[in-house]
C-alpha cells in the first residue's frame, strides 16, 4: 500500500503515530523555513508541515511541489498547538510532520481551480471533467449518488424485488422521444434502437413470472435538452404483478420516505404524500408538476370580470378562454419596470401579457383599475384573498395558455420571495392522467404517457364512443418541488384492449404488427395483471443534492447540444467503418 491512512482519517488519538498519506496538493503556504500543504483525497484534507530545520530533505521536496501534484508523505502525526486547531476540518486537531516526501506525479497548472469554485464556462468544466470532479461539491454529489443507489438496491431486494438486466440493443419502444439508432453490420440497412426505457421488456418479464422486478436502468432519448434532461439518463425501473395502482403508490412512497430519512436526514417530506388529480393540479397550479412547498394558487375570476369594462378580459372569455390570477403577498409596490418584467416571464409560458392590480386599504390601484367599479374591485380582491400590500397578477387567454403563463409566474415569484424551503421535499402524487393527448402539429391523438397504460375502468364506454379527450388512464406521476420525478401506470394485460388502444393511435395495422406484434402475442400466453413506475435517478439526485441542473449529479454528462466535450463525441468515423455498416453519409447543403 502506498498509504497507511486516508487524508480524512487522522484524529487527536493518532498523535505520535508514524503514518504515510498520499493525495493531491490542494493548497500550499510557504513561510520560508516552514511550508504548509493541505493534502487532499476524496476522504478529506490533512495539513502537512515541512520543517526545514528538522527535515531538510522533505522540506526541499515540498518547496518544489505545486497545486495538484500527487505526493506521498510519511512522518509523525502531532497535535496542533491549541491556537492552531481548525474546528471546521475533521482532521483539524492534528498535522503531519513530513519526514519523507515523494512526488508520485507532477501536474501541469490545471485549467480549473480545484480548491475554489469560480464561475468558469461550463464547457471548460466538461472538457476537463476529471479535474472538475475533484472539487468538493462534485465529490459530495457523486458519493451521495452511490449511497442512494446502494440504498435503493438493498431496499428493493429486501422487499422481494429482483434486479434483472435488459438489453441495450433492442427495437424501438415509444416513450415520446426520437430513438438513438445503431446500424447493423450483419443485417445491411437494418438498425437497432437503444432503449428509451425498458418498458416493453419489463412487461414481458411480468409475463415470464418475475413478479417483482427492478433495474437501475440506463435510458437513451434523442430529445431537446433542458436543465432536467440528458440524452442518457438513469431510471429506477420498477414493475410488479398482481397489484393495483394503490400498491405501486404505497411502495414508492415508502421507498422515498425511507431513502430521504437515511440519505439526507436534514430534509423533510410531507407524509402522506398529497394526491391531486391531473385536472386539479392544472386548475390550481397550471402544471402537472406543481411545487407544493408554497401556495400562490391560481384563482379563476372569469365569472367576476366578465361584466367589467376591461375588453381584454371580456374578449378572452367571449372567445372561450378564461381569466385567472395569483395573489403575491407584499409585492403591491412593484414599479412600472418590475411589472413590465412580469410580462416577459408570462411570455416565456406563451401568454401575451399580464394584467396587475395592487391591493390597497381603500381599493385597488394600477393601469387596469379604472375598468372596475368599486364593487367589482372589492369582489375581485375578496375572491383572490387579497390583503393591502399584495399584488394580483392575472392572465386572460385560452386555458392552456393561462395555465402555462401563471405556472411560470408562480415559480418566478417563489424564487424571488424565497418561498421554497430547500430542506422540504414536497413529494406528491398526480393521478388520473388523460389517456390521450391531441397533437396540434400532426392533428392526431397520441398516447399521453405510452400506449401500454390501462384505461380507467369508469371510462371504457367513453373509449368505445371515441370521446378520447375524456378518457382517463390508470396513470400516475410522482412530482417533487416542481419536477416530474416518476411516471407509471397500471398496464394493459389483455390483447383485445391493447389492440383497441393501438387502433386509436396513429399507427397503421402493419406498423402495429411490426412494432408491437410480440407484445400482443405475449398477452395471449397468460399475462398477469401488472403495473409499474420509473423514478428518474438523476432528477432525484438533483433534489437530494440541492442542484438545479442534473449535469451536476452525473459524472460524465453531455452538453445542451448532446456533446461529450471530454471524449469528443459525436465525431466522424472512418470510411472503413461506414462501409462495414453499409452506410454512406449524405450531408445537408
Ligand atoms: P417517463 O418517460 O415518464 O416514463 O420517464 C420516467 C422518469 O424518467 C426521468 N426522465 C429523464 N431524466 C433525465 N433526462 C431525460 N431525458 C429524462 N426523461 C425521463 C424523469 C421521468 O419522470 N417507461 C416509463 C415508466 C413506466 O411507465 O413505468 C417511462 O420511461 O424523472
Amino acid at each position: 500500500m502506498l498509504r497507511t491512512h486516508t487524508c480524512g482519517e487522522l484524529r487527536a488519538e493518532h498523535a505520535e503515530q508514524r503514518v504515510t498519506l498520499a493525495g493531491w496538493v490542494h493548497r500550499r503556504r510557504d513561510h520560508g523555513p516552514l511550508i504548509f500543504i493541505d493534502l487532499r483525497d476524496r476522504y478529506g484534507i490533512t495539513q502537512i508541515v515541512g520543517d526545514k530545520t528538522a527535515h531538510p530533505e522533505a522540506h526541499a521536496v515540498l518547496d518544489q511541489v505545486r497545486s495538484e501534484y500527487v505526493v506521498q508523505v510519511s512522518g509523525r502525526v502531532r497535535l496542533r498547538p491549541a491556537d492552531g486547531r481548525n474546528p471546521n476540518l475533521a482532521t483539524g486537531d492534528i498535522e503531519l510532520e513530513a519526514e519523507q516526501v515523494v512526488v508520485l506525479n507532477p501536474s501541469k497548472q490545471p485549467p480549473l481551480y480545484i480548491a475554489r469554485e469560480v464561475n468558469e464556462e461550463e464547457t471548460l468544466r466538461l472538457k476537463y471533467r476529471y479535474l472538475d470532479l475533484r472539487r468538493e461539491r462534485m465529490q459530495r454529489n457523486i458519493i451521495l449518488r452511490h449511497k442512494t443507489i446502494k440504498f435503493i438496491r438493498d431496499w428493493m431486494s429486501n422487499h422481494g424485488f429482483l434486479e434483472i438486466e435488459t438489453p441495450m440493443l433492442i427495437a424501438s419502444t415509444p416513450e415520446g422521444a426520437r430513438d438513438y439508432l445503431v446500424p447493423s453490420r450483419l443485417h445491411p440497412g437494418e438498425f437497432y434502437a437503444l432503449p428509451q426505457s425498458p418498458q416493453q421488456l419489463k412487461q414481458l418479464l411480468m409475463v415470464a413470472g418475475f413478479d417483482r422486478y427492478f433495474q437501475i436502468a440506463r435510458c437513451m432519448r434523442d430529445e431537446d435538452l433542458r436543465a432536467d434532461r440528458q440524452p442518457e439518463f438513469t431510471q429506477l425501473d420498477i414493475e410488479m404483478s398482481f397489484v393495483e395502482q394503490e400498491d405501486v403508490l404505497q411502495l414508492v412512497e415508502a421507498l422515498m420516505t425511507d431513502l430521504v430519512r437515511e440519505i439526507t436526514p436534514h430534509k423533510r417530506v410531507l407524509s402522506p404524500f398529497p394526491r391531486l388529480t391531473y385536472h386539479e393540479a392544472m386548475a390550481r397550479y397550471g402544471t402537472d408538476k406543481p411545487d407544493l412547498r408554497y401556495g400562490l394558487e391560481l384563482v379563476d375570476v372569469s365569472a367576476l370580470v366578465v361584466e367589467s369594462e376591461f375588453g381584454v378580459f371580456r374578449n378572452a372569455i367571449a372567445n372561450g378562454g378564461q381569466v385567472k390570477g395569483i395573489r403575491v403577498p407584499g409585492c403591491g409596490n412593484y414599479s412600472r419596470k418590475q411589472l413590465d418584467e412580469l410580462n416577459l416571464v408570462a411570455q416565456a409560458g406563451g401568454a401575451k401579457a399580464v394584467a396587475t392590480l395592487a391591493v390597497e386599504a381603500e381599493g385597488v390601484k394600477g393601469a387596469i383599475a379604472k375598468f372596475f367599479t368599486p364593487d367589482q374591485a372589492a369582489a375581485l380582491v375578496e375572491r383572490m384573498g387579497g390583503q393591502p400590500g399584495d399584488l394580483l397578477v392575472f392572465i386572460a387567454d385560452k386555458p392552456e395558455v393561462v395555465a402555462a403563463g401563471l405556472d411560470k409566474l408562480r415559480r418566478e415569484f417563489a424564487r424571488r420571495l424565497n418561498l421554497g424551503d430547500p430542506n422540504l421535499l414536497a413529494f406528491a402524487w398526480i393521478v388520473d392522467f388523460p389517456m390521450f393527448e391531441f397533437n396540434p402539429e400532426t392533428g392526431v391523438w397520441d398516447a399521453q404517457h405510452h400506449p401500454f397504460c390501462m384505461v380507467n375502468p369508469e371510462d371504457v364506454e367513453k373509449l368505445k364512443r371515441n370521446e378520447l379527450a375524456e378518457v382517463r388512464a390508470a396513470a400516475y406521476d410522482l412530482v417533487c418541488n416542481g419536477y416530474e420525478l416518476a411516471s407509471g401506470s397500471v398496464r394493459i394485460h389483455d390483447r383485445a384492449i391493447q389492440q383497441s388502444i393501438f387502433d386509436r393511435l396513429p399507427y397503421t395495422p402493419d406498423e402495429i404488427q411490426r412494432r408491437f406484434g410480440h407484445m400482443l402475442e405475449a398477452f395471449e400466453y397468460g399475462a398477469p395483471p401488472h403495473a409499474g413506475i420509473a423514478p428518474g435517478i438523476d432528477r432525484l439526485m438533483a433534489l437530494l443534492c440541492d442542484e438545479e441542473n442534473i449535469r451536476e449529479v452525473i459524472a460524465f454528462p453531455k452538453t445542451q447540444r448532446a456533446e461529450d466535450l471530454m471524449m469528443n463525441a459525436p465525431s466522424p468515423v472512418s470510411e472503413q467503418q461506414l462501409r462495414e455498416l453499409h452506410l454512406r453519409v449524405v450531408l445537408d447543403e
